[in-house]
């Protein structure tokens, strides 16, 4: 059952081309960098690698990796923070163009980041609605081809996360996706639910299967084509607080389940977060969620969309200093090359 995108839309939108550009991103056995880290986020980073931010501090930091030769070999795309559309590589071209030449499609993150819920503080709400039309079309014309909106989901025992919360992120990422798929590019909608607390496996799987659910009946509502997206979620583990470290197969297990029971077959691809797992475990269980859903026939591509899982080795290699660039970009590759081995 796949939806139909009637043909005025079609040619209007360009829908046709949004499926298959949504499609080539998960499907082609290669996966996505998340390497769109706010302002914020990339100095808490680099600063945790002893490394002082500054404007050319990150892009040096983007360049390490997407200067790095052959990643196009392993990554269908990229997703980039904003300031990085107008930046350029060492090799004085800029980013999005040298990305795009090296057949790796450049995406942009636009939400504008989370504050906390007036009705329920101890959650938080994404904001960026309110200019997205706008800005969509400046990163459009800056090469963006897809975009990325990501929103936070907190379990805290069986109190959080609350209707409230569920609903009002839901909300914004249909409305979201609605903006994107209009403005002609393909949105990949993140709520993530987060691994920080003391809940076990099966309370994660269980919040995921609500959270997809509900983002699913609004995306209805708001009749978002369900083919031309792509859904970025986490995988189902024990809480980072319980100290307990699941198997491989119990993640596959409990992930493709919650995914099969709440995530339509029609979506053009599920692409994974790594969420704070070490670069071995997001590895192991991506591994073991590939095998899983091949053995289930589950319906659609999944691939790694991942930030820290990538980067953290080549980061504490290249400390900031340019005589460790060549050993940092061989452990990215390292890495890139066991997580994309990962998906066969
Ligand atoms: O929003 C989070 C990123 O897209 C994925 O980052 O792999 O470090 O969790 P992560």
């Amino acid at each position: 059952m796949y939806t139909t995108i009637p043909h005025s839309h079609a040619k209007l939108y360009g829908m046709t081309d949004l499926v298959a550009v949504a499609r080539s991103l998960c499907s082609s056995g290669k996966g996505l960098l998340a390497a769109d880290e706010s302002v914020h986020t990339a100095t808490t980073r680099l600063a945790s690698y002893g490394i002082a931010a500054s404007p050319e501090m990150r892009r040096k930091f983007r360049d390490l990796f997407f200067g790095t030769e052959d990643v196009e070999r392993y990554l269908s795309g990229i997703i980039l923070f904003s300031e990085t559309l107008s930046e350029k590589g060492d090799d004085a071209k800029l980013f999005p163009e040298s990305l795009a030449a090296r057949g790796i499609a450049p995406g942009v993150k636009v939400d504008l980041g989370t504050e906390p819920m007036q009705e329920s503080p101890q959650e938080l709400i994404t904001n960026g609605l309110l200019d997205l039309p706008e800005r969509l079309g400046a990163y459009k014309k800056q090469g963006a081809v897809f975009t990325k909106w990501r929103a936070v989901i907190r379990i805290d025992g069986d109190e959080l996360p609350s209707t409230v919360a569920l609903h009002e992120n839901a909300k914004r990422l249909a409305h979201y996706a609605k903006e994107v798929q209009g403005a002609g590019m393909v949105p990949i909608l993140e709520p993530e639910v987060l691994l920080e607390g003391r809940h076990g496996r099966a309370r994660a799987r269980a919040v995921i299967v609500e959270t997809m659910s509900t983002l699913f009946s609004v995306l209805d509502e708001l009749s978002v084509d369900k083919a031309s997206l792509i859904i970025k979620t986490a995988m189902a583990l024990s809480g980072s607080a319980i100290a307990k470290i699941d198997s491989p197969e119990e993640v596959a297990e409990d992930t493709v389940a919650a995914l099969l029971e709440s995530v339509p077959r029609q979506v053009a691809g599920i692409v994974f977060l790594s969420g704070g797992q070490t670069p071995d475990q997001a590895t192991a269980n991506l591994a073991a969620i590939a095998k899983r859903a091949r053995s289930a026939n589950a319906p659609w591509p999944l691939t790694f969309s991942y930030a820290r899982a990538l980067q953290e080795e080549a980061l504490a290699i290249w400390k900031g200093k340019e005589e460790n660039v060549p050993a940092a970009r061989a452990a990215f590759l390292d890495r890139l090359k066991k997580v994309s081995a990962a998906l066969v």
